[in-house]
Order: C-alpha cells, then structure tokens, then sequence
C-alpha cells in the first residue's frame, strides 16, 4: 500500500513531467511557426569600381512555399532618403528610389519566388559606400538583414620578364597599395615600384624585381586595406607565367566577424535540435 505521502510525492513528479512537457511543445512550436528569417551570404562586401555588385539577402525557410505575391522587399542604405530599391504586391515600386540608385538596380524576380531578395547593384561608385539593410516580409516569416558595401578599385597585374628583369603591371588600384616581393623559398626581396595616379584619383602601377633566376618562382603581393592580390612568377627563357588570387579583406570590423561566428554557433545549435 502506497501511502498518502508517496501518492502526493508521485502525483508531484507527475505534474511536473507534464509541465515540462508542454512547455518543450510550446517552446519547439514558437521555433518552427514562422521560424523564417533573413540572411545573408555576405554581410561585407568589396566591390570594384565600375563593375557590378551583388547585396545577398534572403529568407531562409523550411517551407519554400511562399508565392511571389506576398513577399515583399525594402532596399534601404544609411544615410540616404528614399529608399534603394522595393518590391510590393508582385512587382517593383520605385517612386520613393533615390535617384543616385536610378536605373543600376534590380532584383531578380525567379529567385523572388523562393525568398531570394539579393540586389544587383550595377556599375558601382565611390558613393554606393556604406551600410545597407534589405527587409523581407511574407507570409512564411520576414526580418532584415544588414550589410556593409566597401568600394575601391584591384585588378590582377601582368608579368613581363626580359634581361633578367621581371615586371609586374596592375592598371587599377584604389586606396594606393603597397607592393612586395619574395622568393618562393619565402626571402623577402626588394623591388621598385612606380605609381600613377589617374584623374579619377585611381592608381597604376609597375613594379620592377632584379636579378630574378630563371625557373624560380617569385610572389608579388599587391596590398591595400580591402583587397590583397597575390600573384606567383614565373620566368623561362622566352616567356613568364603568372597567375594571380585575390584576398578580401575582413579585418577592419573584428566585432562584425565575432559576431557572425557567435550567429553561426548559435544556428548551428538551433538547426541540429
Ligand atoms: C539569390 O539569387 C542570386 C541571383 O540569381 C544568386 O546569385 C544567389 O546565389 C541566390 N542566393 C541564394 C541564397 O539562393
Ligand atoms: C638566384 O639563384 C642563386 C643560386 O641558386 C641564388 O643564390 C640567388 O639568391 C637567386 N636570386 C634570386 C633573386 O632569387
Ligand atoms: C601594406 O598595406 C597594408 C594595408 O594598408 C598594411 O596593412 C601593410 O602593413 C602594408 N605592408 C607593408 C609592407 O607596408
């Protein structure tokens, strides 16, 4: 016979588990209704002067169901009035557009279909600099996303080689870079390097590296604070080979790169349960 203390000890225990048990329900129910939410690939981007951008931003949802009509889109950027770009009841409504953003934007309205809201930003300026933020709502969840847009100028250098004198030329950079060379065997080597400036404040440059040994590879690193091109040199008797890859840089927001990696902990988390 169980007394009337187990009985009350029991029926505790009971309730609790019952407790707990509909608030697990109600917890895991408030994280998948709607659970939607914006993101994007690439919250700082680097983009080249006078060449396109694209501003990722997108509604991650489990159900891939949401019908064009009901999503809408705001394209906003610190700073400016007006708005950057907006979709509404199935297509664009650009009569609050700043006119700095006139004609050099789209969406794409297939991706649209699915959620995507990234922008095309076309032939970038200096002026396009700086901190966007793209909204979604639809019926399958909605938020915003923020994502800082950095402008300069990088494009990867020629190499030339003759009377032992291997050349590197890069036609545009933007801030002014520095340029340094080593041996692959990783000695650090001294080059001469030669800027020009163009009238749109954009630098060329040639850099000179000598004697350089047939066979042997050399590194020129082509470096400003958003962009670092690494090229590796070279030379036969007749001829030099190059090839060259671009690091973008992240480094100048340490808080913003924390911060992701704390969110993606977190999602990680969140989708394993
Ligand atoms: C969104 O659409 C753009 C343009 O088609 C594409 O480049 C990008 O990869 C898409 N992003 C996602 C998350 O699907
Ligand atoms: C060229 O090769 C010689 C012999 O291997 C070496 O001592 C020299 O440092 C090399 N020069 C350069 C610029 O790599
Ligand atoms: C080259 O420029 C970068 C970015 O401005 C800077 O961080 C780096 O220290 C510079 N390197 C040299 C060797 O001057």
């Amino acid at each position: 016979m169980a007394s009337l203390g187990q009985i009350i000890f029991y029926s505790m225990v009971t309730l609790i588990i019952v407790f707990m048990t509909v608030i697990i329900l109600i917890l895991s129910l408030a994280l998948t209704v709607g659970s939607a939410e914006v993101l994007s690939k690439d919250k700082m981007v680097i983009a080249n002067l006078g060449e396109d951008a694209l501003l990722s931003c997108y509604l991650n949802s489990d159900s891939q169901n949401a019908q064009q009509k009901d999503v809408s889109v705001s394209w906003q950027k610190t700073g400016v009035t007006g708005l950057v770009y907006q979709y509404e009841d199935g297509a664009p409504t650009l009569s609050d557009q700043n006119s700095q953003f006139k004609g050099r934007t789209k969406l794409f309205p297939d991706a649209l279909l699915s959620g995507n809201a990234s922008l095309l930003l076309r032939r970038v300026r200096g002026s396009d600099a700086g901190e966007y933020s793209c909204s979604i709502s639809s019926s399958a969840g909605g938020g915003k996303v923020d994502i800082n847009l950095r402008t300069g100028a990088f494009s990867a250098p020629s190499f030339k080689f003759s009377n032992g004198v291997l050349t590197a030329e890069a036609s545009s950079w933007l801030p002014k870079p520095n340029v340094t060379w080593s041996h692959n065997d990783g000695r650090v080597l001294s080059g001469f390097t030669n800027f020009e400036e163009n009238s749109a404040g954009i630098f060329s440059l040639v850099s000179t590296l000598q004697p350089v040994n047939v066979s042997q590879a050399y590194t020129c690193s082509i470096q400003n604070d958003l962009v670092t091109a690494v090229s590796t040199a070279t030379a036969t008797d007749s001829d030099v080979s190059g090839y060259t890859y671009f690091i973008y840089s992240a480094a100048s927001m340490p808080f913003a790169s924390t911060y992701l990696s704390i969110m993606a902990t977190v999602l990680c988390m969140y989708s394993t349960t």
